[in-house]
């Protein structure tokens, strides 16, 4: 087996940077994956960690779960993918209308295809341009959603942007005041990851919806990370009903996926059977492998698998936090807030902890009690004398 160094110089030779993802990037350069085993993944120079990144946050079962590939393989079998639809799709649309109470669906193959199509549909719906979101909240790679300055990005989607600050009813309500009737979407992360993993508070979210409706402006909510917290997502616990939804990570149980849902009379705008729909493509959206394992991830993940594995997360912050850590975070994601993150991710590493580049510890059903307690101990040792 080649040594990480080994392939790191292959891979700069053939890719930028040595690999395809900007977002799983560490100096020098990352580890590179050899396989994974339940909570475990052990990289090609044979160094094995418990999985806390979860390819962030969207293995909820952790690597290679039997009743997973069982149902991917079962469904590969018959097809991997086909130019007509399929009854997986219808399935599992089922599936998460029964959790979230989101009457209709459509499914894509990331998060960011997700968002890019919630705001597009947004915007037909309401026959406007203006979205509204939130400073530090990522929600993806698509023009509309990243920094106006980033380069690469046409100076021009500023315009159809206003980035607000998070959590501040005075400013939002101001910006409403004032440009709400362009509005067509206010997009929210409820516990933006890259924000620091901080849940927005309840008052801001009954904002958000209260000026959103008086507006006439689509309140959307990106639930790709946080789906997971809830059986019908973290909106359930803040009590607020989003115009539409997008999913990502968790439904796919393993394979990319992505999904926008939300009322009938919005996703609407996507119908072919409407005058002037909005087109909605993809050669492999909603593909039958990735419908079928991850109806099998979410068959697992029922209202008492979930608190189960919450309860967890917050026994585990609990406990670091007692030591003098700083832990953000909410259920079954934490947030390590460390100066150093880079350093501390490598200390992570080397004490058997693999986190998210940013401190994200992302917890599994697949971990036992004594791997909560080895990451406990691990985290603790890589961020001693921070
Ligand atoms: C809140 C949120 N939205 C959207 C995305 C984009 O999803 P994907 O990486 O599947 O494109 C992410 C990815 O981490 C995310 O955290």
């Amino acid at each position: 087996m080649t040594s990480a160094d080994g392939l790191f110089a292959r891979a700069v030779d053939v890719m930028p940077g040595g690999n395809t993802r900007t977002t799983v990037f560490v100096a020098p350069h990352p580890p590179y994956a050899r396989r994974g085993e339940g909570p475990y993944v052990i990289d090609s120079t044979g160094h094995r960690t418990i999985d806390c990144n979860n390819n962030y946050t969207a293995l909820i079962h952790g690597h290679a779960d039997r009743e997973i590939l069982q149902a991917a393989t079962a469904a590969a079998a018959q097809g991997t993918a086909f130019g007509l639809p399929t009854g997986y799709e219808v399935e599992m649309a089922e599936v998460l209308r029964a959790r979230t109470g989101l009457q209709q669906w459509r499914f894509c193959n990331s998060g960011t295809e997700a968002v890019m199509m919630m705001v597009r549909g947004a915007r037909a719906h309401t026959g406007r341009d203006l979205i509204v979101r939130f400073d530090g909240s990522y929600h993806g790679t698509y023009d509309g959603v990243v920094s106006a300055q980033a380069a690469g990005v046409p100076g021009g989607v500023a315009r159809d942007v206003l980035v607000l600050p998070q959590n501040d009813i005075d400013a939002f309500g101001d910006a409403m005041a004032r440009y709400g009737h362009r509005v067509a979407a206010v997009l929210l992360d409820l516990m933006p990851n890259r924000a620091g993993l901080t849940p927005v508070s309840g008052d801001f979210v009954a904002a958000a919806r209260r000026l959103a409706s008086d507006c006439g402006a689509l309140l959307t909510i990106d639930e790709v990370i946080t789906f997971r917290l809830g059986v019908g997502g973290l909106h359930h616990q803040y009590g607020v009903t989003p115009d539409l939804v997008s999913l990502g990570k968790v439904i796919g149980g393993g394979y990319p996926v992505g999904a926008v849902g939300g009322r009938a009379e919005v996703l609407k705008s996507f119908s072919p059977l409407d005058d002037g729909s909005v087109a909605w493509g993809g050669t492999f959206s909603a593909n039958p492998v990735t419908m079928a394992a991850g109806m099998a991830a979410l068959r697992r993940f029922d209202a008492c698998e979930v608190a189960e594995l919450n309860a967890r997360g917050d026994e585990l912050r609990r406990r670091l936090s007692a030591t003098g850590l700083a832990v953000n975070g909410r259920g079954s994601l934490l947030r390590l807030l460390v100066e150093d993150v880079q350093r501390t991710w490598w200390r992570l590493y080397e004490a058997g902890v693999l986190a998210g580049t940013n401190g994200l510890l992302a917890l599994s059903t697949a971990m036992s009690d004594g791997d909560i307690e080895q990451i406990e101990q691990g985290v603790v040792r890589a961020c001693a004398g921070r």
